[in-house]
């Protein structure tokens, strides 16, 4: 049973009002609201249980270095990644990503190798392989979405050559919410002896996820679009993987002993988490995940997926609204453009005082803008609290939008 009512009431931002107005969020693909429970653990742990993790020998520091550790095992059971030394904590998505490029990537790669990517990806699975096509001659293959903003994946398989040495693809689009069949690309990548990784920033939030299942070889998550704590989030690393990887960020906490002469690395996963993590993020993430599981991943899919039919009947209703992306399956993200002079800008700052948060602009996709023509998009993106009515009450406030514009 999916008690919404309860749900909202776990979630005290939604009820305050904006612009005189109730607060309709629906802006998190950029960033989701947290519950109290994530919040009462952020304040617990800074008030009761705050210390530095792994190097004291104190009570305090034991506790903290307790309750952070823990996230790494709520991670793996979120991911159905088996061994929990599989998941590299981080501070999310990007650093994850750049980890692979800096840590896997640049010190295997060649000028002439290959890196496969879908044309949607998200600015954090395209600028660190731009890093190593300027620095190591590496190149960039695209493989473009269908007319309806879905990813063929027997397209991007078919784009791995003789000289790819990886693919690197979203499980869901930020921008379209094109949902991709990464076990099919991962499947027949393998088949080819290539790699993948799966940005799931955007995935993980709406779907359940098993990265056993999927195959794939890394898998990246961020905390703060999961209901949790921003500046927290991990990476899943297959253990060939790991073995592969040389530590990125050199610091305290990744080494066992420095000396002048050299230094002896800390075992995997901890080799690859340098420096004083984001204590309290972790473990507000922790709970944040714990409170999805709770919820149940198939339970929050499921309602989405009315809330994804409704707002596509409804936009698309409005013809004066072009809806960028209406694959079948996608998450409940969705982008769109209004005929006539409207800005997205504009039409973002309308909603707003109507209460109704949406974002505007590029959305970190310049790629997948230049293939769709468009310089910006409204997007609204929704969530495990959202509701048919919030559909219903952006409907009017583009209808509002679209009487001062036109
Ligand atoms: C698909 C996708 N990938 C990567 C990211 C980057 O996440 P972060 O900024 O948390 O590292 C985002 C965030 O918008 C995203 O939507």
């Amino acid at each position: 049973m999916y008690d919404l009512d309860k749900i909202r009431a776990d979630f005290p931002i939604l009820s305050r009002e904006v612009n005189g107005k109730p607060l309709t969020y629906l802006d998190n693909g950029a960033s989701a609201q947290k519950p109290q429970v994530v919040i009462d653990a952020i304040t617990k742990a800074y008030a009761e249980e705050y210390s530095n993790v792994h190097r004291g020998l104190h009570f305090l520091s034991n506790l903290a270095t307790e309750k952070y550790e823990a996230v790494r095992g709520i991670i793996a059971r979120f991911l159905n990644a088996g061994d929990e030394n599989t998941i590299v904590l981080n501070s999310g998505t990007t650093e994850g990503i750049n980890l692979v490029a800096y840590g896997w990537a640049m010190p295997r790669f060649e000028a002439g190798d290959e890196i496969v990517l879908s044309v949607m990806e998200h600015h954090a699975n395209i600028v660190p392989w731009h890093f190593l096509r300027e620095r190591q001659g590496v190149v960039l293959k695209w493989v473009d979405t269908e007319a309806d903003g879905s990813l063929d994946p027997q397209k991007v398989i078919d784009a791995i050559g003789p000289k790819t040495k990886l693919v690197a693809v979203t499980q869901c689009s930020n921008v379209l919410g094109t949902v991709v069949d990464v076990k099919a690309i991962t499947h027949g990548a393998h088949s080819k002896g290539v790699p993948v990784l799966v940005d799931g920033s955007q995935g993980a939030v709406h779907m359940p996820v098993d990265v056993q299942d999927i195959g794939c070889d890394f898998y990246a998550i961020t905390g703060h679009k999961l209901y949790g704590p921003s500046g927290s989030g991990a990476i899943y690393i297959k253990p060939e993987r790991m073995a592969e990887m040389r530590p990125f960020i050199g610091g305290g906490d990744m080494i066992k002993e420095v000396s002048k002469e050299g230094i002896i690395y800390n075992d995997p996963p901890m080799k690859f988490e340098a420096g004083t993590p984001g204590i309290v993020q972790t473990i507000g993430l922790g709970v944040a995940l714990e409170y999805m599981m709770e919820l149940g991943m198939d339970n929050i899919a499921k309602h989405e997926g009315g809330l994804r039919d409704y707002a596509m009947q409804r936009l698309t209703g409005l013809n004066w609204i072009n809806v960028q992306g209406q694959a079948p399956g996608k998450a409940a993200i969705f982008s769109f453009t209004m005929e006539g002079a409207a800005h997205a800008h504009d039409i973002s700052t309308i909603l707003d005082k109507k209460g109704v948060a949406v974002r505007a602009g590029h959305h970190c996709a310049g790629p997948l803008m230049d293939h769709l023509g468009v310089s910006a998009t409204c997007r609204a993106s929704f969530g495990l609290y959202n509701t048919k009515e919030e559909v219903d009450t952006l409907v009017d406030a583009l209808e509002l939008a679209h009487e001062l514009f036109a």
